[in-house]
């Protein structure tokens, strides 16, 4: 597998989450799963055992330039995980340079383009040197979708599946660029296409998957295709929705060492513990029969965070914010933090344990996305006993049912408004229908278990069809 993130080594977000899990997973069917990735810098070998396994040359730009491949194991599980060294990399960031919103597409700046497709271009490279012969090579989202050109011109021949995570991150390079790398053309589009990565991981791959079922469907419209719908019907018959699962071990109340009281489905009388410690944390009014509802999140166009208004305030709750990205965001839920100190605290970066202890206090999370690929947030949520309030789009719909959580459809402040009120007012005055919530949010198997198996599947039928796309 290949991917710009995978969890706990690298994550912005859920594709980190993915990455970092499905290969274990793979692992328990029987399937030697190992992953690649740069080798950034934040990644330390003083965290961890990294060996050298050896140098190699990628061509960049008509120069060979000189990199190397890095061995080490991802924490927490024995998945091997390999490291591509090239100062490219060399940053503490994951993701460098501005992003260029274009209408609903959006794009790193090009020095992005040129890092991720270098990784793309050096792991293709270190796979013709490496003694582990993959039979697929399944890579995510854009950055790793020029994988298949790359590999085209190798000459190696490896079944390849492409899973998008997120079909707005579009990664656009350049004229400058794309005439440098001397990659095809894609006939039968619009000249632009062939500069899109995800288009051509689309279009260059022997399979397609993406993260629901729900936005697998989506993304063939208008509305949600991102002016890639015609390159997705043009694949349909390779295209489908796999739900992600989660880390069951990593996001598990009963055994969560970020928890100091950890809760499970029959006991959770710690879960008001860890409650009145989050409210302490934040600096809001320690009560437990208060209704907590929480947000963890990547500030960013996709979230919806702007139907949450100053209105909001007038419900009987405390708003708990936790989020990186876009200035922008960061400075409304900055502004509802100040006006209201008593009934909304947020803080800002990424912060792994203080999610797990958010998602542990809250009673209720909020997930009002204007689209949603698959979403880990809502489902995390569930299985730490806290209801989930969401608007109903893509994975989104798929995992939240009226038996689990809270669903409203038109992207409104007003929508989001009535929904959340909905589940105060249950928290409040139905604790029946509000311990079943829980309940059966919690019994839910979010586990990749039943996931992992469909992609192994998928696998073995690549591998059957001699076929190449
Ligand atoms: P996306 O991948 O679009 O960000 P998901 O819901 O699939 O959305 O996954 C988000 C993942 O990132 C979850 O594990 C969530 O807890 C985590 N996350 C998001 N923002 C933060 C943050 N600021 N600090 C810690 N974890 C975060
Ligand atoms: C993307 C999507 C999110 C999904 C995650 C993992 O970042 O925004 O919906 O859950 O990838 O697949």
């Amino acid at each position: 597998m290949l991917a710009a993130e995978a969890s706990p080594l690298v994550k912005v977000g859920g594709l980190g989450d993915v990455v970092g899990a499905l290969p274990a997973a793979l692992g328990a069917l029987g399937v030697d799963t190992r992953i690649m990735l740069p080798f950034y810098g934040l990644v330390s070998p003083r965290k961890q055992k990294i060996s050298k396994v050896f140098s190699f040359e990628v061509a960049e730009g008509g120069r060979k330039e000189k990199a190397s491949l890095w061995r080490t194991v991802l924490p927490g599980s024995r998945t091997t995980v390999y490291l591509v060294k090239h100062p490219y990399f060399r940053g503490k960031e994951i993701y460098a340079g501005g992003r260029l919103a274009k209408g609903k597409k959006y794009t790193r700046g090009q020095d992005d383009i040129r890092r991720f497709a270098f990784f793309d271009k050096a792991a293709v490279a270190a796979l013709e040197k490496l003694d582990f012969k993959p039979d697929i090579l399944h890579f995510h989202d854009w950055h790793t979708a020029l994988v298949p050109d790359y590999l085209k011109r190798s000459g190696i021949r490896i079944k390849t599946v492409f899973t998008i995570h997120n079909l707005a991150n579009q990664g656009l390079m350049d004229g400058r660029f794309f005439k440098r790398e001397n990659l095809a053309v894609l006939s039968g589009f619009p000249p632009q296409i062939s500069q899109d990565f995800m288009a051509r991981g689309v279009l260059n791959s022997d399979f397609i998957t993406t993260v629901s079922p729900t936005y697998a469907r989506e993304i063939l419209t208008p509305e949600q295709g991102v002016g890639l719908e015609g390159v997705l019907a043009a694949r349909r018959k390779d295209l489908r929705g796999i739900l992600n699962g989660l880390d069951t071990d990593f996001f598990d109340p009963a055994n969560d060492p970020f928890l100091k009281k950890k809760f499970s489905a029959p006991d959770l009388g710690s879960k008001i513990d860890n409650k009145l410690e989050l409210q302490r944390r934040f600096g809001l009014p320690q009560d437990a029969r208060v209704a907590v509802v929480s947000l963890v999140s990547r500030l960013v166009w996709q979230k919806g965070l702007e139907l949450i208004t100053d209105d909001f305030a007038d419900l009987d709750c405390q708003f708990i914010f936790l989020g990186a990205g876009e200035k922008e965001y960061e400075n409304r839920l900055k502004k509802l933090a100040k006006k209201y100190p008593d009934k909304v605290a947020a803080r800002f970066g990424f912060d792994e344990g203080l999610a797990h202890k958010i998602y542990a206090g809250s009673d209720i999370f909020l997930m009002p996305s204007r689209f949603e690929p698959c979403g880990l947030g809502q489902m995390i949520a569930m299985r730490y006993g806290t209801v989930p309030v969401v608007r109903s789009t893509g994975g989104l719909a798929d995992t939240v049912d009226r038996k689990t959580g809270f669903a409203f459809k038109e992207f409104r402040a007003k929508a989001l408004y009535h929904a959340l009120a909905t589940a105060i007012d249950s928290f409040y005055h139905r604790p029946r229908l509000w311990k079943g919530l829980r309940a059966a949010g919690m019994r839910k198997d979010f586990s990749w278990t039943e996931s992992a198996k469909i992609y192994l599947k998928l696998y073995q039928k690549l591998i059957r069809n001699g076929r190449f796309h």
